[in-house]
């Protein structure tokens, strides 16, 4: 603790081709350092792990170092170090975890081992405060797409409403991004060109909709093939393949579904809260649309700002925050990484 007697928590972040540090006391971000390494990996149209784990390595301490300036601290004031453990790429969580390791052991300070998909959601405490007693969040990343009902992020556990039968919303983004030539993150790339598109022109599917569909399960594979499908009709054609209103239209089916399963599980579940939260939260359209949607039906919406949405380490340190102050045991130097580990609760488990 610090002389004030708060904890001063370090992030690591470390899952993907982001290398995140941020530094947060009792739900308040100090500051963070971020560096990525998504330019390395654009040639090959998506994230290569060992160039992924070899820019980690490289970005590590320069980017804690910007995170403790931007805080305005030393290293010798960090309390505690939490670290995604998992899920992610095994090269590239081993190295942040590796890197928070070297860092509680250096200050004799506890370490947490912290699920990637709880940070997701911490970051949204980090600027809308407190996470209400009860609420539904969905999670829309590179690699995950879920549906959860969540009471306490940190002492209860997480509920899995649904989850996405094949592709992440996000690994949508990225596939459909790279069969109209837009690159790598796909994302961000299918959003500007979708601005100037429009998002009637082409009806994709918008899966498991039907009454009898499990309610809150996803499915993003056909509506990728879909778009396939319709640029190779055009190209056969020889006709010129209208990028930013097959964007938008696709744009529109993802945020359809998405919006329309987050409020049914809140309306089935009798909450008033829906959260939303990873990288694919940084979506424009989907902000948009999520808000109207919730306004007429009397929802409390919760996004994080944008750059809260895609990995960061603040995220990270805002768990690691939440359970040094419910009293949760650390971790320690025997937590491994734990590429799939599943989302049960926001501290991952050692290994047995
Ligand atoms: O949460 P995140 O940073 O990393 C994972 O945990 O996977 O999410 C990355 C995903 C990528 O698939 C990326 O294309 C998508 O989030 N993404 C977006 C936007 N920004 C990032 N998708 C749609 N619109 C965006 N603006
Ligand atoms: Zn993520």
């Amino acid at each position: 603790m610090t002389s004030s007697g708060s904890p001063v928590v370090l992030g690591v972040e470390s899952s993907c081709d982001e290398t995140g540090f941020g530094i947060v006391s009792e739900g308040t971000l100090l500051g963070q350092g971020l560096a990525s390494s998504a330019s390395q990996h654009a040639e090959f149209g998506g994230v290569v792990p060992e160039i992924a784990a070899r820019a980690h390595v490289e970005a590590a301490v320069p980017t804690l170092r910007i995170a403790l300036a931007d805080a305005g601290i030393e290293t010798r004031d960090i309390t505690h170090v939490a670290a995604t453990s998992g899920p992610g790429l095994a090269t590239a969580v081993h190295v942040g975890l590796a890197a928070a390791k070297s860092v509680a052991w250096a200050l004799d300070v506890p370490l947490y081992g912290v699920h990637h998909l709880a940070g997701h959601a911490a970051a949204d405490t980090l600027e809308h405060g407190p996470l209400p007693e009860r609420s539904v969040v969905l999670i829309v990343s590179g690699g995950h797409t879920s549906i959860l009902a969540i009471g306490d992020l940190v002492r209860d556990p997480i509920e899995h409403l649904g989850d996405t039968l094949d592709d992440a919303a996000g690994e949508a983004f990225d596939k459909v991004s790279r069969l109209l030539g837009l690159g790598y993150p796909g994302g961000p790339a299918i959003s500007r060109a979708a601005v100037d598109g429009d998002p009637q022109a082409f009806a994709f599917p918008r899966a498991l909709l039907r009454p009898k569909d499990a309610p809150f399960t996803f499915s993003f594979s056909g509506l990728k093939t879909a778009v396939a499908r319709t640029v190779e009709k055009l190209e056969r054609a020889g006709e010129p393949v209208p990028v930013a209103d097959i964007a938008a239209s696709f744009e529109q089916a993802v945020v359809d579904v998405l919006v329309t399963k987050a409020l049914r599980a809140v309306r089935e579940r009798s909450l008033d809260t829906l959260v939303i939260v990873g990288g694919v939260a940084a979506n424009a359209r989907l902000r948009a649309v999520a808000q109207e949607r919730c306004d007429a039906a009397g929802i409390t919406l919760r996004i994080p700002p944008p750059r809260l949405c895609t990995d960061n380490g603040a995220m990270i340190a805002a768990v690691g925050d939440l359970l040094v102050r419910s009293g949760a045991s650390p971790s320690g130097l025997r937590i491994a990484a734990d590429p799939s580990a599943v989302l049960h609760g926001a501290q991952l488990p050692l290994p047995q």
